[in-house]
């Protein structure tokens, strides 16, 4: 179960309009129309993935009343880690301090913190780990294609953490589900600079180490795949969609997510929506979402919250959760 949370974003907002600036040929009204998105967190000098999810990480653990040098574990959700080796995780695991933590990375791009939870409950249904902590974080304005209309408008840079321990009788996980379609990678991915083709001058100019997406097509995949998970979820832990309280989406669209609505029978007021503030997050968007609606007083204990992901790989999932 979540017992602390905590996120972290980069000073500088880059609203919608800027992107004229910077010789994008787009408007405030396009991006607001297809994504909802009016700005988005973006990383300048000195802040880092590391930075970002310490300072999320931090929070978290003052929240669950948790010192670094208790955390067993540590998994971290991304897909743009501030170095290719090591994982983030062990870069975070250096920054906190948290000298006894088992530290690795999940690459399940937006579904990152979703699997990192299921991953974690595993860990600790197998009795490995007692305190973990899980990161969703990303600097997405560092691997996006600022000359590429179609894709720097929807991402943002920010941090989310939590603090999990073992469920109890009372509280915890009530339902899990993940898949994986990796037969649709290329439609959104990065097409050279690993290990495949790594990284060459002529590679650099053209930019294609950077984020590559079919809108169109990942918009009917998200659809098709958010509504199966929530589908999924429901049936796992036996409820009803009047039974949930809130339903926390991954955070690309708000077309996306009102499909999701829909499509779980959920009404939009009881849905989170925070993707005009913070564009696309990625592995982040569910954790900051959750950390938020924690201090708006829309989770409490007892609270049941369904959480859907959807990503880069294909990856998606669901798990709900009773606070
Ligand atoms: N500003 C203005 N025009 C833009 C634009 C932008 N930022 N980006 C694309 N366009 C143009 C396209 O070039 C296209 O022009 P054309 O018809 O002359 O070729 C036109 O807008 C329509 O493009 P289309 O892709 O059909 O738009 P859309 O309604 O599908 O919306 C997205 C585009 C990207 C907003 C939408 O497809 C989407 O949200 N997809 C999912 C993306 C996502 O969430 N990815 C992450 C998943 S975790």
């Amino acid at each position: 179960m979540i017992t602390g949370t905590g996120h972290a974003v980069p000073k500088r907002v880059f609203r919608n309009e800027e992107f004229v600036g910077i010789g994008i040929d787009t408007s405030d009204e396009w991006i607001r129309d297809r994504t909802g998105i009016r700005q988005r967190h973006i990383a300048g000098e000195g802040e880092t993935l590391t930075s970002i999810s310490a300072e999320a990480s931090l929070k978290a653990m003052a929240v669950a009343g948790v010192t670094a040098a208790e955390l067993d574990m540590i998994i971290v959700g991304t897909c743009s880690p501030d170095r290719l080796l090591p994982s983030a995780a062990a870069e975070l695991q250096a920054a906190l301090g948290a000298t006894r933590a088992v530290a690795f990375d999940v690459g399940a791009a937006c579904s990152g913190w979703l699997y990192g939870m299921q991953v974690a409950e595993g860990m600790m249904a197998a009795g490995n780990a007692e305190t973990i902590l899980v990161v969703g974080a990303e600097l997405l304005s560092r691997i996006v294609n600022w000359k590429d209309r179609n894709t720097c408008v929807l991402f943002g840079d920010g941090a989310g953490a939590t603090i999990v321990k073992r469920s109890t009788k009372q509280r915890g996980i009530l339902s899990t589900y993940m898949r994986s379609d990796g037969a649709l990678a290329n439609l959104l991915y990065r097409p050279k600079g690993g290990a495949a083709e790594p990284m060459t001058q002529q590679i650099l100019d053209e930019g294609s180490h950077l984020v590559s997406m079919q809108g169109r097509d990942v918009f009917k995949n998200a659809v098709r795949s958010m509504a199966d998970a929530v589908d999924r979820a429901l049936d796992g832990a036996k409820l009803s969609a009047n039974d949930i309280d809130l339903l926390i989406p991954h955070q690309a669209n708000v077309r996306i997510i009102e499909a999701t609505a829909k499509h779980a029978s959920v009404s939009m007021d009881k849905v989170f929506v925070n993707v005009d503030r913070f564009g696309n997050t990625s592995a982040a968007s569910i954790p900051i979402a959750l950390d938020e609606a924690i201090a708006q007083g829309r989770v409490k204990e007892g609270t049941i919250v369904m959480f859907v992901a959807f990503g880069a790989g294909f990856t998606w999932g669901s798990m709900v959760e009773r606070f």
